[in-house]
């Protein structure tokens, strides 16, 4: 009987992940390594990087740590090109760096919509950028995927600065998927809703809320429902998938739920 994980196409296949030391970037590392690839994990905390690596030579792959900081222009290509070099190629990408500033955009500073553009999209435009040249001069069918949000899909009080850079990302990850498909790379994002990572801890109190709420899965995210999606995306599976914008979210979306922040809004 055929192996159940060659139906993803990623034995022996080398993919990178971009803040890959924890959350949904070592629950992906978990899920692709089962599938048969080595992985390399860029994060600029060498011991998370270190740890997932274990990881996923635990697992039976090469897990490769790579120490840098993707928010320093100067250090993508240096990045990319150690990924590569220590893979031998890179088939796949999965960028993950991402995170929110809280306020209303009439309290929005200059600095502030700066930082979260940079944190949010520019980096992934010049991250992507790089691989994609890496993938085009080895000849890779190559594949990208993006981390976005269901905050890039409608309207975001209390994170505007953040909704824009990843309604930014979403479009971008179009132009890219067209662009780029002559030469057989694909690019996908991801929309998560509600996930919990290290960032954001839980407790029972919160359980119950989700519980409780208007949420159709009754329950957030976990890393892992990440992780799944990333590896469908980077996946064989995913073969005339791109360009697109895959919601993981329990149901949000779908749901037309209050935006947060509002009045009636169930966080
Ligand atoms: N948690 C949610 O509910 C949620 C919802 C929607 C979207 N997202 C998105 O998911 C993504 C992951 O969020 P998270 O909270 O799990 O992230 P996280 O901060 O827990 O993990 C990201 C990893 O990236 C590393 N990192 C941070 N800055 C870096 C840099 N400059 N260079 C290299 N590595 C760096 C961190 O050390 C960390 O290991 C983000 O893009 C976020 O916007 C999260």
């Amino acid at each position: 009987m055929q192996d159940d994980t060659s139906l993803f196409g990623l034995t022996g296949r080398k993919v990178l992940i971009i803040g890959g030391g924890q959350g949904m970037g070592e629950a992906t590392a978990r899920f692709v390594a089962r599938a048969g690839a080595d992985v390399a994990l860029v994060d600029i905390v060498a011991e998370r990087a270190e740890a997932v690596a274990a990881v996923v030579t635990g697992l039976g792959r090469r897990g490769i740590p790579v120490v840098g900081d993707v928010l320093d222009d100067a250090q993508i290509s240096r990045i990319v090109a150690e990924a590569d070099r220590k893979l031998g190629g890179i088939d796949a990408m999965v960028s993950i760096v991402g995170a929110a500033a809280w306020g209303s955009l009439l309290d929005t500073t200059a600095e502030v919509w700066d930082q979260q553009l940079h944190l949010n999209l520019r980096y992934f435009f010049l991250t992507c950028q790089a691989v994609a040249k890496s993938m085009i001069a080895r000849g890779t069918a190559g594949r990208i995927v993006g981390i976005a949000s269901v905050d890039g899909q409608r309207a975001s009080p209390m994170r505007g600065a953040y909704g824009a850079a990843k309604a930014g990302l979403i479009s971008l990850v179009q132009t890219m998927a067209v662009e780029w498909a002559p030469h057989n790379i694909r690019v996908n994002a991801i929309a998560p809703g509600h996930i919990v990572t290290p960032r954001l801890y839980d407790t029972p109190q919160r359980s119950e809320g989700y519980a409780n709420s208007l949420l159709p899965a009754r329950r957030r995210g976990t890393t892992e429902d990440i992780g799944k999606a990333a590896l469908f995306l980077v996946s064989d599976l995913a073969s005339y998938v791109n360009g697109t914008t895959l919601d993981v979210d329990g149901g949000q979306m779908a749901a037309n739920l209050f935006p947060r922040g509002f009045p009636g809004s169930n966080s």
